[in-house]
């Protein structure tokens, strides 16, 4: 028997993931949406000592890290001088974008991309999460209830100038090793070990748990995708397939954006899974997502998931 107390906590915590999952996810529990925090530490983060990351000359406390208005800024010479709004955010409810999306632009699974994105199109996406057109209750919606125009101009004005990287190492497989979702709700290879199948999900892990909880810059990710996902995918977002119209139409011969329609060459699978799910259950519409509506809405998952393994694959 539980303690009353316990129990009750275990169903408030229940309660609280199915509200947010509700809304967030068409399903709760959905493995592309990391929501709950199994675990509370990431490897490497709850360190007390000054810690480094290769290539910087810079170190930082644990603490120093994951303070989300004045995150760590491992090579400030490898970019142009950011916005306050980035670096430090804007008092308490504006944590600093360069944190979770890190000081490269290229973010982690969970977050996004912002590295070469057209800053209208950032703009646009900021305008949506404000309407709510686009729910990411977890994050942004609530990061630009106070987000000034000026803060949300500067920002995506700094991150367009980024140059993206090769972020992901895209390897199909039919098992993965155990893995949770640790601080931060990134996930990481469980330490005691183990493999489970992988079925029809991504899996994304750092390519280094230890600097990638760090918030490293240039530390990217690995996507685990189910055999044969990439020459599918290809094929659908080179060609179309029943209804679905080929990507290349709007997103251009390289999948590098064209006008309103950005970049998705060599992003982040899990993200990319993410929205093509949200604009078929409508958790993401806002204006120019009327534009994705007709291609997604015959897409099954497994088709999302083969089109996401072959866009990781890309050049950025
Ligand atoms: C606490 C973490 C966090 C912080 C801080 C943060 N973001 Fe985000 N951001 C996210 C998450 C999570 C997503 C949504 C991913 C999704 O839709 O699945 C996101 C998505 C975005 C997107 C959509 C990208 C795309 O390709 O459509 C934009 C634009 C964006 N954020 C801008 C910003 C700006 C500007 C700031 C600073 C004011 C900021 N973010 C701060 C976590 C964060
Ligand atoms: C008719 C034009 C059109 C076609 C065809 C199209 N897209 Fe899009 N796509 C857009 C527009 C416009 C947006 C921006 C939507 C917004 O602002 O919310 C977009 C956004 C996206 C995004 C979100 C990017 C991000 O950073 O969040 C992804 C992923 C995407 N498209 C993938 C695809 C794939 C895969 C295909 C082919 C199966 C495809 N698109 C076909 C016009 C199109």
């Amino acid at each position: 028997m539980l303690h009353g107390g316990v129990m009750q906590k275990i169903v408030f915590v229940f309660a609280w993931a199915a509200s947010i999952a509700g809304v967030y996810a068409a399903e709760p529990q959905h493995w592309a949406y990391p929501i709950v925090v199994e675990r509370p530490i990431a490897p490497g983060s709850d360190d007390t000592g000054p810690l480094q990351i290769p290539g910087s000359s810079r170190s930082y406390t644990g603490v120093q890290i994951d303070d989300l208005s004045n995150p760590p800024d491992w090579f400030p010479d490898s970019h142009a001088p950011a916005p306050n709004v980035v670096r430090a955010g804007a008092g308490k409810s504006v944590p600093a974008c360069g944190a979770c999306h890190l000081m490269s632009g290229m973010g982690h699974p969970e977050s996004s991309h912002l590295a070469g994105l057209p800053a209208q199109y950032i703009l646009r996406q900021i305008a949506d999460f404000r309407s709510g057109a686009r729910k990411e209750p977890t994050r942004m919606n609530g990061i630009v209830k106070d987000l000034t125009d000026d803060d949300a101009r500067q920002a995506a004005e700094w991150f367009s100038a980024l140059k993206p990287l090769q972020w992901t190492k895209v390897v199909e497989t039919d098992t993965v090793a155990v893995t949770y979702l640790g601080k931060g709700r990134m996930r990481f290879v469980a330490a005691e070990g183990g493999s489970e199948p992988l079925g029809s999900r991504i899996i994304e892990v750092p390519q280094d748990p230890v600097n990638a909880a760090r918030r490293d810059p240039r530390n990217g990710f690995v996507a685990y995708v189910p055999p044969g996902s990439i020459k599918r995918g290809e094929a659908i977002v080179r060609s179309g397939s029943r209804g679905v119209m080929s990507c290349v139409i709007c997103h251009g011969a390289g999948l590098q954006g064209i006008g309103d329609a950005p970049p998705i060459a060599g992003i982040s699978p899990l993200y990319a899974f993410r929205q093509l799910h949200g604009f078929q259950t409508g958790a993401r519409a806002g204006v120019w997502s009327s534009q994705m509506l007709t291609v997604v809405a015959n897409l099954s998952e497994e088709e999302m998931i083969s089109i996401a393994a072959y866009l990781g694959t890309l050049a950025p």
